[in-house]
């Protein structure tokens, strides 16, 4: 693998620098779509996050020749039946907003007790090189729909995702977040295969 770059396939600024955090680690440097003047803003319409992941790396192929990584994420609630899932961005609606969501999904748990308010994160990464080579992982986090909302870092659904120990997602630092949470999983999953890959093509090794 020549290239150590990758085009991120997001618009979200608090994604972008997690994904080109952990991918710094292993050598590569990551660009958001602006820095190479994309602008795309595919539907997602797929059913799961792998689905989504694939459909936003391939809409931003047909701009670009460079590396691509795109990441599908969401919450999904047990009481809810998995919901929100892959509508996690628009559950409350078109114009949803970080606010909107959480108020929805608090409300939506009104009165739950705690042992029945579980949940995870989920996040898909797909990996999309200049030659077609398609590289996938998922990642997940566990953790439980708190009563409130807890702490000022992060974005999305952050202050209401607690982890056991009674600790939102949004109280943690920048440094615990990206080694725990379920983009960060899915991340070193993929910088694993992105290092066997260099490894095999510096040993030769055609695959
Ligand atoms: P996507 O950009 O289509 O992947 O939408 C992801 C949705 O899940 C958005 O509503 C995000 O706010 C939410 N989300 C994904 N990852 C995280 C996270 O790490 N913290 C909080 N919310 C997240």
């Amino acid at each position: 693998m020549k290239d150590k770059i990758f085009i991120a396939a997001t618009n979200n600024k608090n994604k972008l620098r997690e994904i080109s955090e952990i991918l710094k680690k292993i050598g590569y440097t990551t660009f958001s779509m602006k820095d190479v003047g994309i602008d795309c803003h595919p539907e997602e319409t797929g059913n799961s996050f792998l689905e989504n992941a694939l459909i936003k790396a391939k809409a931003i192929r047909k701009m670009t020749d460079l590396p691509i990584i795109s990441d599908d994420s969401g919450i999904s609630v047990d009481y809810l039946g998995g919901m929100p899932g892959v509508h996690t961005s628009r559950y409350s609606g078109e114009n949803s907003t970080d606010d909107s969501n959480i108020l929805k999904l608090l409300n939506a748990l009104e009165g739950v007790e705690k042992p029945k308010r579980t949940a995870r994160f989920i996040s898909a990464v797909v990996v999309l090189m200049p030659d077609g080579q398609i590289i996938t992982s998922m990642g997940r986090c566990e953790g439980y729909i708190g009563f409130e909302k807890r702490g000022n870092n992060g974005f999305g659904y952050d202050p209401i995702f607690y982890l056991s120990r009674n600790i939102s997602f949004a109280e943690l630092e920048d440094y615990v977040k990206n080694s725990i949470s379920h983009r960060a999983r899915a991340l070193r999953k993929i910088c694993f295969k992105l290092k066997k890959i260099d490894r095999m093509e510096l040993l030769g090794y055609d695959i």
